[in-house]
């Protein structure tokens, strides 16, 4: 089957030096990426800026803003069977991005923000995709009604849920720890191990839901 991943964070310009970003390493879809590819699968990458090399055998695109992602996204995913959004898509972009270094002139410095494009909440609708679907999400509190509230509304198959309040797992960590709920109502837990055995786990689960 052909996989189609996003991996690690957007970059958000705020001028020519500065951006806004997060603490995403890109290492659990880097992890799904060569799972996907040791279990016999074909692979197309989509990353953000990360320290990570790409797996040889994946069809690598490498962007750096959310409108990036999403235009890959776009122009990918008719050919996959599968689709993993992990990457840690920042929602939000400046309203408009300054040419000039923003000099400090004065005490308080005030951002407009506009909302990014969902990528995943776009795969049913704009990108017409049948496939199995496979969302992220990444919580502080309440978890569990999150995830499912995640998974009806951006018609996912299968939601992959993470507490990131915690410090030892998760974000820029090597180890994580997940829940992934199944659009028929189950839930497998799977407990905390290094992300490269939580991605070999996650392809099984989707290989034996299709
Ligand atoms: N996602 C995406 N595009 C976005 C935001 C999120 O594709 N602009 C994807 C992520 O890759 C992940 C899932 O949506 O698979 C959930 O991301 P998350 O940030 O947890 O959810 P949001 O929909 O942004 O909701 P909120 O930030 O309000 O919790």
């Amino acid at each position: 089957m052909h996989f189609l991943i996003t991996a690690g964070p957007t970059r958000e310009p705020i001028d020519p030096v500065r951006y806004i970003s997060n603490h995403s390493s890109g290492k659990m879809g880097y992890a799904l990426a060569e799972a996907a590819l040791a279990a016999g699968h074909e692979v197309t990458l989509i990353s953000g800026p990360v320290s990570l090399t790409p797996p040889e055998k994946a069809t690598f695109l490498s962007v750096e803003t959310a409108q990036e992602m999403f235009d890959a996204v776009a122009s990918q995913i008719a050919k996959a069977e599968v689709a993993i959004f992990c990457a840690a898509v920042a929602d939000y972009r400046v309203a408009e991005q300054a040419d000039e270094k923003i000099k400090k002139s004065s005490d308080t410095l005030t951002l407009d923000l506009v909302k990014n494009p969902d990528i995943l909440g776009s795969a049913r609708g704009a990108f017409g995709f049948n496939g199995f679907l496979v969302g992220f999400a990444a919580e502080t509190t309440d978890v569990e009604k999150h995830a499912i509230g995640k998974l009806e509304k951006k018609g996912c198959d299968l939601l992959v849920a993470n507490d990131v309040s915690r410090s030892d797992i998760g974000f820029d960590h090597q180890e994580n720890e997940v829940i992934a709920f199944h659009r028929d109502g189950r839930k497998t837990p799977l407990p905390r191990a290094l992300k490269s055995e939580i991605g070999r786990e996650l392809i099984r689960l989707i290989e034996a839901s299709i």
